[in-house]
């Protein structure tokens, strides 16, 4: 993979501050007033850094909120319903890196929730060198893009998400991803899927290509679910800018007490970088759009290589054959359950 100029950790940082710093905001952040009572809201990642804040903010407004986490946070759920003040926040286990676990996940939401309405698929790592997910993929492909897709398909085959275009009941899929995606090169489609090593310098180049697969991903959900251009279903993918999480974990050792001090002076409060994804969960402007990206609170094109036709038609045929090797009962892709969905809210 070409070195660009977001892949290195100097570069990324510089350039995520010089994006704060240069924002001016096309987007009105949604009022706290605008209310999501009786909506039902999936957050993956929900126990830590963008996706807690959005839980909380979710759940403020009304929504219920399950939180969709990996074991050991215990008190994630307790903490969420503290800061939101509301009792419908309800915490349920998975494992992205295990499509056995996203497989689980969903049979109990399949069992157990009526509809989700709304659907943010926020959870995001960055390890320190390659890693293998349970199945053997990249940790970030596994992850960022392999596990969503097969959270999606299931749950739109289920008719756990319902498809419609009944003003206020639309449902809405969010994709957490990240301006990195600008910074790869072509997918390269010969190759999906395969494994490869990479060191602590090549960590942001991985990075980068995991979030274009989210990106070209959310492309050709949006045009899939929505063909003809009338709105079934609001896919938005956005990058949060840069976040005052926990992200950057795996972080070199030597690295961190020059990291830190910055992320916390420069990089947004969770709570503050959660205003583009309230705005996709949220804002009626969105009821009715879909394919949209944000960066912070400004709607930008993704990067050509996620706009791409031809790229996402790839890219969903080559990830609905993976998925088959893994997915009990043969084929995974369930695009043609889409389009016999019932129509509006039963
Ligand atoms: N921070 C930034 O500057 C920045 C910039 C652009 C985009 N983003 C994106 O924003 C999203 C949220 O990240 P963040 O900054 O809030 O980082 P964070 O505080 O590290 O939160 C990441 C969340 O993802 C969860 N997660 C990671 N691997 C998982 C797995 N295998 N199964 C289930 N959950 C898993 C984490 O769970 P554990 O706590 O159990 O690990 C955590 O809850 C990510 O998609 C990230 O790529 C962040």
């Amino acid at each position: 993979m070409p070195t660009t100029k977001r892949d290195t950790i100097f570069s990324a940082v510089t350039g995520a501050v010089a994006d704060r710093l240069s924002q001016r905001q096309a987007l009105r952040p949604v009022p706290e007033s605008v209310r999501i009572d009786g909506r039902t809201c999936l957050v993956t990642g929900a126990n830590s850094g963008l996706g807690k804040a959005v839980a909380v903010d979710l759940a403020k407004r009304g929504g219920r909120v399950l939180m969709a986490c990996r074991g050991g946070h215990p008190d994630a759920g307790e903490e969420v319903r503290r800061l939101s003040g509301s009792d419908a926040v309800a915490m349920l286990k998975v494992d992205l890196a295990d499509l056995r676990s996203v497989q689980a996940l969903c049979n109990r939401l399949e069992r157990e929730v009526e509809r989700l309405d709304i659907v943010v698929l926020n959870a995001g790592v960055m390890p320190r060198t390659a890693r293998r997910s349970a199945q053997g993929y990249e940790l970030m492909f596994a992850v960022h893009f392999l596990a969503n897709r097969l959270l999606i398909d299931r749950l739109l085959a289920s008719g756990t998400i319902r498809q419609g275009n009944r003003p206020g009941k639309t449902p809405r899929i969010v994709l957490v991803a990240s301006e990195a995606h600008r910074s790869a090169g072509p997918i390269d489609f010969d190759h999906f899927g395969a494994f490869t090593d990479y060191g602590l310098r090549d960590g942001l180049k991985h990075y980068g290509m995991s979030k274009l697969h989210l990106c070209t991903y959310a492309q050709e959900l949006s045009r899939r679910l929505n063909p003809g251009g009338e709105v079934r279903v609001a896919v938005t993918s956005l990058c949060p800018g840069a976040v005052n999480s926990n992200l950057a974990r795996e972080a070199p050792t030597l690295l961190k007490p020059l990291l830190y001090p910055i992320m916390r002076i420069f990089f947004a409060a969770p709570e503050k970088a959660a205003a583009p994804v309230t705005y996709a969960c949220c804002a009626e402007d969105l009821e009715q759009r879909s394919g949209v990206y944000l960066h912070l609170m400004q709607g930008k094109k993704p990067s050509a290589l996620a706009m791409d036709e031809r790229a996402g038609k790839r890219l969903w045929e080559k990830s609905a054959a993976l998925l088959a090797r893994h997915v009990e009962g043969g084929s995974a892709d369930v695009s043609g359950s889409m389009s016999h969905q019932p129509h509006g809210d039963a």
